[in-house]
């Protein structure tokens, strides 16, 4: 493992790719490769037990494939398995949380809305962040039950997005929210949708930028950056069709490799 080693990531499927984004505009130089286990997409109803499992698969995929840092662009993955995964590899490992504390400190309602996945909201992880920053303000959180499945087939606009997001946000703009928090790495896609249906004053915020930053300063700290000025190599690999990651990405099609593999 060296500099020119790639930047590891994984997700439970295409979402993660969001985070991937931001990573490659902090830091274009890097060799990277994306992980997308979309064969079991999504993680989000999974037990904690089964995402510890799958994520030290991908783990494993990613080590063999050479990299030199993992990022778990994934929140429920974060959630219920970065500890595990911290205490059994070497490796550094980034994780990806909800933006509670950001949100929390510059509400001028005292009400913000977190939107995630079951397994995230339900971890303990999740729990211990949301009591240490929101101690005098509301919180509305909510499952967003439906909305992974579709971002994975690529359905973005459809019918169906846009009543789920309507209900999802019911309870959230009843609460009177200035910020709503994605808590899933899929959910960045369909902000443009978010923009939509939310008040003009409510703020969405994500947590993408953040992870490319805290990536940036552990290489830097490791001295792993990657010097050389070669055009990098970013490598996507999915164990199911491609179709969605080729659409997400298309600004990078000719930057980019997608390819089908088994992990
Ligand atoms: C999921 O697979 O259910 C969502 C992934 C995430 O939480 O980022």
């Amino acid at each position: 493992m060296d500099k020119n080693s790639p930047i590891g990531v994984f997700d439970s499927g295409v979402g993660g790719s969001s985070i991937w984004q931001e990573i490659n505009k902090l830091m274009p130089n890097e060799n990277t490769i994306y992980l997308a286990d979309s064969k079991n997409a999504p993680y989000g109803n999974k037990s904690s037990d089964e995402i510890t499992a799958l994520s030290i698969k991908n783990v494993e995929e990613l080590l063999e494939l050479g990299c030199k840092i993992i990022v778990v662009a994934c929140n429920t993955a974060t959630t219920n398995a970065i500890s595990t995964l911290r205490e059994k590899y070497e490796i550094p490992i980034i994780g990806i949380e909800p933006a509670i504390k950001p949100a929390a400190l510059q509400t001028t309602s005292k009400s913000i809305g977190i939107l995630a996945t079951k397994g995230t909201l339900s971890s303990a992880l999740f729990s211990r962040t949301t009591r240490e920053f929101t101690k005098d303000i509301s919180v509305v959180e909510i499952i967003g039950e439906g909305l992974v499945p579709l971002i994975e087939a690529g359905n973005l606009d459809g019918p169906e997005m846009i009543s789920l997001l309507k209900k999802h946000t019911k309870p959230m703009i009843d609460a009177n929210v200035d910020y709503v928090v994605l808590g899933c790495s899929h959910y960045p896609y369909i902000i443009p949708q978010l923009k939509k249906i939310l008040p003009e004053n409510v703020k969405i915020i994500d947590s993408g930028e953040a992870v490319a930053r805290q990536t940036k300063t552990v290489l830097q700290s490791l001295n792993l950056l990657r010097e050389e000025n070669t055009k990098p190599k970013l490598q996507f690999f999915t164990n199911a069709e491609t179709n969605t990651l080729k659409f997400l990405l298309k600004e990078y099609s000719e930057k980019i490799s997608v390819e089908k593999i088994d992990f």
